[in-house]
C-alpha cells in the first residue's frame, strides 16, 4: 500500500467537513477487518473474565447459559457494531426496559416545555450521539392543526428546526397553499434526531421515540392531525399499510379519550422525487382544509 501523501491541517479540516456534510459517521480503517471474528474475541474474553462458562460445552450452549435472564430483548439482524462504533457511538438495541423507562418520562411531562427538557436530556436513543440538535417542534403549540413528520434532515438538524431546507420550503408551500403558515399551525416529527445519512429510522429507533411524540400529541391537544408520509402514518395509526393506500382517507387517532380526525398524506420529500403525485397530495390539502374550516 502507498503512502498516504501529507496534507495540510486546512486541507483535513476541509475533507472532514466534507465527509460530515456527506453523512459519514464513522471513521473506517484502509485495511479491512474481520468483525465477526473481533466480536468473536471480544465475547471470549468478556466471558473469561465473568468465568462463568463451561470450556466443555458448545459455542451456543455455553452462550445460551451465560446469557443474564433479565427482560426480552427485542433482536436486530444488524451485524455486531465495530469497535470504532461501539467505542465512538455506542449503538445500543433497546430492551423493553428502556423502552419502558421512555414511556414513563414521557407521560411524567405535564406541559410541553417539560416534554422538550425531558426529551433534550434523554440519552436512551442512539440517534442522539450522531445528531447536532434535539429537534422538537416549529410554529404554534395552540394551533388546531398539528403536521407530523419522520425524522429531521441535515439542514433540520443544524438549524434545530423541524422541516427547513429543501423538503421545508416545499412543505411550506403546502402550508400557503391552503391559507396557513407556521403561526397557524404546528410541526414535529416522530423521531427527533437525524438518523446518519438521511436515513430512515429502525424500528428500535421509533419504538424509543414513539412515547414521547404521543405525548406530545397529547399535549398540544390539536383538533387536526396530518401525517406526512409513512413512518409518522404507520407508527401513529399502528398499521404496516402503505401511504399510498392510506392517503387521503380520514383515520382517527385517540388523544385522551377523544377521536381527532387525522389525514395521512404524502411526505414532501416524495413530492420533490415524484412530482407527478403532487395531484394527489393538492387533493388531501383540499380536504383538511375544509375539515379544519369546519372544526374551527
Ligand atoms: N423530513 C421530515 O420528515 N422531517 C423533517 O423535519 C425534515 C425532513
Amino acid at each position: 500500500m502507498s503512502e498516504a501523501p501529507a496534507i495540510s491541517k486546512q486541507e483535513a479540516a476541509a475533507i472532514l467537513k466534507f465527509y460530515a456534510e456527506a453523512g459519514v459517521v464513522d471513521l473506517l480503517n484502509d485495511e479491512p477487518i474481520d468483525r465477526f471474528e473481533v466480536s468473536r474475541k471480544q465475547l471470549e474474553e468478556k466471558r473469561a473474565k465473568r468465568g462463568n462458562v463451561n470450556p466443555a460445552l458448545s459455542p451456543r450452549v455455553a452462550a445460551a447459559t451465560s446469557r443474564k435472564s433479565t427482560s426480552p430483548r427485542l433482536t436486530t439482524d444488524k451485524p455486531a457494531a465495530s469497535p470504532i462504533q461501539a467505542a465512538s457511538t455506542n449503538i445500543t438495541v433497546p430492551d423493553q426496559e428502556k423502552i419502558d423507562e421512555a414511556r414513563a418520562l414521557a407521560k411524567s411531562a405535564n406541559s410541553v416545555d417539560e416534554l422538550k427538557e425531558l426529551l433534550a436530556d434523554f440519552k436512551g436513543c442512539n440517534l442522539r450521539q450522531g445528531a447536532k440538535n434535539t429537534v422538537f417542534a416549529d410554529g404554534n403549540p395552540n394551533a388546531p392543526i398539528m403536521f407530523i413528520g419522520k425524522a429531521p434532515g441535515r439542514d433540520e438538524d443544524r438549524q434545530g428546526v423541524p422541516f427547513v431546507g429543501p423538503i421545508g420550503q416545499l412543505f411550506d408551500k403546502m402550508l400557503a397553499a391552503i391559507d396557513l403558515d407556521r403561526d397557524k399551525s404546528y410541526i414535529t416529527n416522530i423521531v427527533p434526531w437525524r438518523p446518519p445519512g438521511n436515513r430512515t429510522p429502525v424500528p428500535h429507533e421509533i419504538e424509543l421515540c414513539r412515547p414521547f411524540a404521543v405525548r406530545h400529541i397529547e399535549l398540544i391537544k390539536p383538533k387536526l392531525i396530518v401525517l406526512m408520509g409513512n413512518v409518522s402514518t404507520q407508527t401513529l395509526l399502528e398499521t404496516n399499510k402503505n401511504i399510498l393506500s392510506l392517503r387521503g382517507t380520514w383515520a382517527e387517532y385517540d388523544v385522551g379519550g377523544k377521536k381527532v380526525p387525522t389525514m395521512p398524506t404524502l411526505h414532501p420529500d416524495h413530492l420533490i422525487k415524484n412530482p407527478a403525485s403532487k395531484r394527489n397530495a393538492w387533493k388531501d390539502l383540499l380536504a383538511i382544509s375544509a375539515r379544519l374550516k369546519e372544526l374551527t
